[in-house]
């Protein structure tokens, strides 16, 4: 049994998620994910409850990803949406094949982690790891639901489930690629033939800020946290835009991009700048409409809160229930509404809290913004998108998208789309040159 404080208005997340931050910064311990699954490689820091270790490899990791440090990894995103456009404009065959995105997103969402983690020189070892990978990671993620596992709140289940047998299965196949990636990386470092990364940054550090397990933590946290999540938002967005609105929505984010770059300059510019006011806000409002996390990662007090006249006691769970409510007219798909009109369309942030709040708020936003910014500009300079023929309307709306609620990260429904080229030859030309450059 477990008593859980959900907030469901904007209002009172901010009073309990923000205004009482100090409170509200560990997380919960469920049988199934830290006492099964994670007893080897220990928990992602997204998973770890408040004490000095996790305010160490917070502190490393979120150093590693932000503003400035990203600029280390634009030639990572450069490589990888590369090889995204050119997989799909193959395999669409000019539009005349349908395609699920799933698998190329989850590919290179991975791929890109596990590059900016262990250096994009581990290429080789990274691909013949990531179906592996994927495949333990989306299964993982299922024990970490909130809802799924009835044996974390009934403790006599623990007795009888074949969820042990299956959680132990898993961890040891993880167990397996996590230790072959840092070997490869220690290797590498050996051999001088490293590249710039967050875990050979750890490695190298003369002040060893981390010890070995909590750098294994940081590992996992890179492997977990974003091989998921930005899938499942690109995706979905992905999916609207294929619709009737969305395809208003193409048309003005393409012409952003011409005004901006008329001369065909953007497939090189939108890696080093992040300079299209409407696809900035095109992400932010995918983000909104379809919160990938609905219910945001699982918050533990460690102090008695007050609310209104309650004293809520330390040691209970908050789950933060997105509230759409504050936004005017919230079930409609606008971007415009994070554009300031006068004078010069700008972007301005209205918050929304997809990437939760407070003092354990994701800080791979950056990161996962620009990310997908690059990887929108490039699609939608690139193609035309399509629905599939059988278009499906509930891909439309994140709950009917939604396949596995119990699920902490959605799981959006197979759909597929139709990528056609803008314009061929451009499209040729860029892959082209982007293809021996990265050679
Ligand atoms: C679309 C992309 C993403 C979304 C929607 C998202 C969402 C979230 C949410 C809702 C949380 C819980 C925040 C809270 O408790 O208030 C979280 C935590 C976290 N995210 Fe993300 N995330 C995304 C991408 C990333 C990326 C790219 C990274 C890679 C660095 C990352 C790393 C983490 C980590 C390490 C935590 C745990 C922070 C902590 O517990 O202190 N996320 N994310």
């Amino acid at each position: 049994m477990k008593r859980v404080v959900v907030a469901n208005s904007y209002e009172s997340v901010k009073e309990l998620w923000i205004d009482n931050q100090r409170g509200l910064i560990s997380r919960p311990k469920n049988y199934t994910f830290h006492k099964v699954v994670s007893i080897s490689q220990g928990f992602t820091i997204g998973t770890s409850p408040w004490d000095e270790s996790c305010k160490n490899r917070r502190k490393v990791a979120a150093a590693a990803v932000n503003r400035s440090a990203i600029q280390s990894y634009l030639h990572i995103f450069d490589f990888e949406s590369y090889e995204i456009i050119r997989n799909l404009f193959r395999d669409s065959c000019n539009g005349r094949n349908e395609i699920n995105p799933r698998s190329y997103l989850y590919a290179y969402a991975l791929r890109s982690s596990l590059s900016i983690n262990y250096g994009i020189e581990m290429r080789s070892l990274i691909n013949d790891l990531v179906p592996e990978i994927f495949q333990v990671e989306s299964e993982i993620s299922g024990f970490r639901g909130i809802t799924n596992n009835w044996q974390d709140y009934i403790p006599i289940l623990r007795l009888l489930s074949r969820k042990n047998t299956l959680a132990a299965h898993y961890r040891a196949r993880r167990d397996k690629y996590m230790k072959i990636l840092l070997d490869g990386l220690k290797s590498a470092i050996e051999k001088g033939i490293d590249g710039p990364c967050i875990a050979g940054n750890i490695l190298k550090d003369p002040i060893a800020k981390l010890n070995s397990d909590e750098l294994k933590s940081v590992c996992l946290s890179m492997v977990a946290a974003p091989g998921e999540i930005i899938p499942a938002t690109v995706m979905q967005g992905l999916g609207y835009l294929s619709s009737s609105h969305g395809q208003e929505i193409q048309e003005r984010a393409y012409q952003s991009i011409m005004e901006n770059y008329p001369n065909g300059q953007v497939w090189e510019k939108c890696i080093q700048e992040e300079k299209l006011p409407y696809i900035a806000a095109l992400i932010q409002e995918i983000l909104r409409y379809y919160p990938v996390s609905p219910l945001s990662l699982p918050r533990e007090s460690i102090s008695d809160i007050v609310y209104n006249d309650a004293v809520i006691p330390s040691g209970t769970m908050f789950l933060l229930n997105l509230d759409l409510e504050r936004y005017q007219d919230p079930e409609r798909f606008d971007p415009c509404r994070y554009l300031d009109e006068k004078p010069k369309k700008g972007f301005v942030a209205i918050p929304h809290y997809t990437y939760g709040a407070g003092s354990r708020m994701c800080f791979g936003n950056h990161l996962a913004n620009r990310q997908m910014f690059t990887l929108f500009t490039r699609i939608i300079s690139a193609f035309k998108i399509f629905p599939e023929k059988n278009f499906d309307p509930e891909i439309l709306n994140a709950v009917s998208c939604n396949t596995n609620h119990s699920s902490i990260v959605a799981k959006p429904k197979d759909f597929k789309v139709q990528f056609v080229p803008r314009d061929q030859e451009a499209l040729e030309g860029w892959l082209r040159k982007s293809g021996e450059c990265l050679k």
